[in-house]
């Protein structure tokens, strides 16, 4: 399942019947990224996030998720809000957009060459100094987790099987730390919090700001 086109057809299953959790600090966020600011939600899925940004004011957000099921989920469900379908790869001009959000998307993304690429596309979509935005699950050293991640042999440490086949990955400090290194990082704060499957795990909200000339 490492395939981006056998991850949409998971996630396109998954629209019928999850919830998302994870949560989006929203003082970390609005500390950094104003009302009036260009918005994209890359890995959208039904537009829980851009709803919650709506209510607090944030007019210009764009929903891109690689799943048509999803995205279908979210039109229906916030017609106001603006969804397309769009991953890996951006149809967005390059520097077109003030900051970009990614919530539990990198778990998705079992290999380093594929959220790599990912980042390349944040990198050339962002504006000079526009703000990533990112929430993830960072690695667990419960049993359960450390057996799960041991019993995978499908990338490195952390990434683990479900039983519905969705390979997904804990990240390590250092991970990220390599992931974003096109980023000036300005926070990275770990917390726990809520899986979609109800269980508790390492997590981790992060917010860097795009360098160069
Ligand atoms: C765990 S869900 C989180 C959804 C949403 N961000 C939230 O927090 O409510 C991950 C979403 O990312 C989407 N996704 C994963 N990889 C993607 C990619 N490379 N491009 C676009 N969407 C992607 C999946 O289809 C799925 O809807």
């Amino acid at each position: 399942m490492e395939h981006p086109e056998d991850q949409k057809q998971y996630w396109d299953k998954k629209a019928t019947n999850t919830t998302f959790s994870t949560p989006l600090d929203l003082d970390i966020f609005k500390a950094h990224v104003s009302q009036q600011a260009t918005i994209l939600d890359i890995g959208c899925g039904y537009g829980r996030i851009m709803d919650q940004l709506c209510q607090q004011g944030f007019t210009g957000i764009t929903g891109v998720d690689f799943s048509w099921e999803m995205v279908n989920l979210g039109k229906s469900s916030f017609p106001g809000l603006n969804f397309a379908q769009a991953g890996p790869a951006l149809p967005f001009r390059d520097q077109s957009f003030d900051a970009v959000v990614l919530m539990a998307v990198l778990t998705c993304i079992p290999d380093d060459t594929h959220q790599q690429r990912l980042m390349d596309e944040i990198s050339r979509v962002l504006r000079k100094n526009g703000i990533l935005y990112i929430t993830d699950f960072m690695i667990n050293t419960d049993q359960r987790n450390r057996e799960r991640y041991n019993r995978c042999d499908r990338g490195p440490y952390g990434v683990f099987e479900l039983e519905d086949g969705a390979v997904l990955r804990h990240h390590s400090r250092d991970h990220m730390v390599q992931l974003t290194n096109a980023f000036g990082e300005i926070l990275f704060k770990e917390t726990v919090f809520a899986t979609m499957h109800r269980n508790r795990s390492n997590g981790f909200y992060y917010i860097g700001k795009k360098q160069g000339i």
